[in-house]
């Protein structure tokens, strides 16, 4: 594998610890103000970014590279309404969205077309988590400024469970 597509997997790798440790932060914030289905869903979408993390993991073992752990950085985001952190969930996953772009890009320009397959699976994956994202931040403009509006939202949110993206892969 080429030394720059297996850099940029590595630091993938990274990148989606950071995911799950921003979007336990906004469970945190949200578990803080009682608002509990709020907080399960980002816990939910916090394993979903271990998964991913693991999975970066796992292609580099397979393809014999070697995988070199970084520090975690520590969520630095201050949150004072209860839609700020929806507004940061969908800023971040642009962010991410713009990383794999890069790494498909190189892969692509490298004649890489084991790698290229493998993110495919993440390019759809990050139209998935952009536009769930959204969805929230429209419901909580929907929704979230009456009492009961956001009760009956976080009792929906409140409902997601986890299933383990690498089952789809
Ligand atoms: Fe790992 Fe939310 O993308």
């Amino acid at each position: 594998m080429d030394k720059k597509i297996r850099d940029l997997l590595n630091d993938q790798i990274n990148k989606e610890f950071y995911s799950a440790y921003l979007y336990l932060d906004i469970a945190n914030f949200y578990s803080a103000k009682g608002l509990d289905g709020f907080a399960n869903w980002f816990e939910i979408q916090a394993k979903e970014e271990q998964s991913h993390a693991m999975l970066f993991y796992q292609f580099l073992h397979n393809n014999d590279q070697l995988v070199e752990l970084e520090a975690i950085g520590k969520p630095d985001k201050t949150f004072s309404t209860l839609s700020d952190p929806l507004e940061a969930a969908l800023e971040h996953e642009k962010y991410v969205t713009s990383l794999i772009n890069n790494i498909y890009a190189a892969a692509q320009k490298a004649k890489d077309f084991r790698t290229v397959q493998f993110l495919d699976w993440f390019v759809k994956e990050q139209g998935e988590e952009e536009k769930n994202a959204n969805d929230l931040i429209t419901k909580m403009e929907l929704f979230g400024s009456d009492p009961k509006g956001l009760y009956m939202l976080n009792s929906e949110l409140q409902g997601r469970v986890y299933s383990d993206p690498s089952l789809v892969l």
